[in-house]
């Protein structure tokens, strides 16, 4: 049986931090061997908010760079910048035009991220959610592992594709896949160190209340020294209205590769002082392999770029049959 489809993608703006590994980035090298697995930096989508071209094309490189530092393997997985290939702006411009303005004002994170933008909010913010849907469609993914925060993006997603089945194609040969959202429980979403009711975000201003992936041994150290606890001592997953208790335990649960049950009978007469150092150590033990094979990639440009070279001529190669027949089925005339 052909293995099932995957694809996901990371927006390359700021520094990925461990809400994107542990939702999303950490998973995608678990399981990749069972699947055929394309893995994108989602420039395109960098662009919806304000952003400086002095930095895009090198942050496209990081997050390559962090793709491979984290364990993708080019046996199994095709990786690739979006804007690369054409086909995710064109197929874009498609569903667009069979997607009702209304599902589009519906997002949650427009919705938050217009508040933010004031009087600047660009069409391409409320249009993000149908060029993600191309992302996905235009591969015909099976699968699409994300963190909880993109759950209603893939519900418009199988919506468009449902209305485009439905509208252009037959219920008996559909055109395009519905794609399932795959979100793990643990990590689908890592809290901010400052604010245990608020997801850790590349856009919170306060530095203090991520932790980078490439940050130093100190940073982490003092990053979860300052994180906000709570005076109570004992440390359960579940304790009511203790959220900082809960992400932080989580945090050294998936870090530590310990079960649920083991750490809950570890950490349960614990103070903060005892728990913090374990938790800073865990994380900076599980962050310098990743940090040494990203310094020696980004000291090689050349590899990183031929690494994208191939994603995309592996990528295009299927994008372009899925753009030229959904053209067909809406009846574009053909170039000789
Ligand atoms: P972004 O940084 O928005 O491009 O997100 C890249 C990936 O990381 C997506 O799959 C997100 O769902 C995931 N992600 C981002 N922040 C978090 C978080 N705080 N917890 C879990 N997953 C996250
Ligand atoms: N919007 C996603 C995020 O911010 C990134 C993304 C763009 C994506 N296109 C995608 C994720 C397609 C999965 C599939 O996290």
């Amino acid at each position: 049986m052909a293995k099932k489809r995957v694809l996901s993608g990371v927006q390359p703006t700021g520094t990925l931090h461990l809400g994107n590994y542990l939702g999303a980035i950490r998973n995608w090298v678990e399981e990749q061997s069972q699947f055929e697995n394309y893995f994108f930096i989602a420039d395109l989508h960098a662009i919806t908010v304000p952003h400086d071209p002095a930095v895009l094309s090198n942050n496209t490189y990081a997050v390559a760079a962090l793709y491979l530092a984290c364990g993708l393997d080019l046996e199994h997985t095709t990786i690739f910048v979006q804007s690369h290939i054409s086909a995710h702006a064109e197929l874009a411009w498609l569903l667009n035009c069979i997607t009702p303005l209304n599902w589009l004002e519906r997002m949650i994170q427009f919705k938050e991220k217009a508040l933010k933008q004031g009087e600047h909010v660009s069409i391409g913010l409320l249009d993000y959610p149908v060029l993600q849907a191309a992302d996905i469609l235009l591969y015909q993914a099976d699968l699409v592992p994300v963190g909880e925060d993109q759950k209603q993006h893939l519900e418009l997603t199988r919506d468009i594709a449902t209305r485009f089945n439905f509208q252009y194609a037959s219920a008996e040969a559909p055109l395009l896949t519905l794609p399932e959202p795959l979100i793990r429980k643990e990590g689908a979403r890592i809290m901010s160190l400052t604010d245990g009711t608020s997801k850790m975000s590349k856009s919170d201003p306060s530095e203090l209340s991520r932790i980078n992936l490439l940050d130093s041994p100190a940073q982490i150290n003092n990053k979860i020294k300052r994180s906000k606890t709570d005076p109570i001592r004992g440390l359960s997953f579940d304790a009511p209205d203790r959220p900082e208790c809960h992400n932080l335990l989580t945090l050294y649960l998936l870090m530590s590769g310990k079960s649920s049950a083991a750490v809950a009978a570890e950490c349960a007469e614990m103070g903060w002082g005892q728990f913090k150092p374990l938790l800073a150590e865990v994380v900076i033990e599980g962050l310098r392999p990743i940090q040494e094979r990203y310094a020696s990639l980004m000291a090689d440009r050349t590899a990183v770029a031929t690494v994208l070279k191939r994603g995309r001529e592996q990528a295009e190669e299927i994008a372009t049959q899925t753009l030229c027949q959904v053209k067909d089925a809406l009846g574009f005339a053909r170039p000789l």
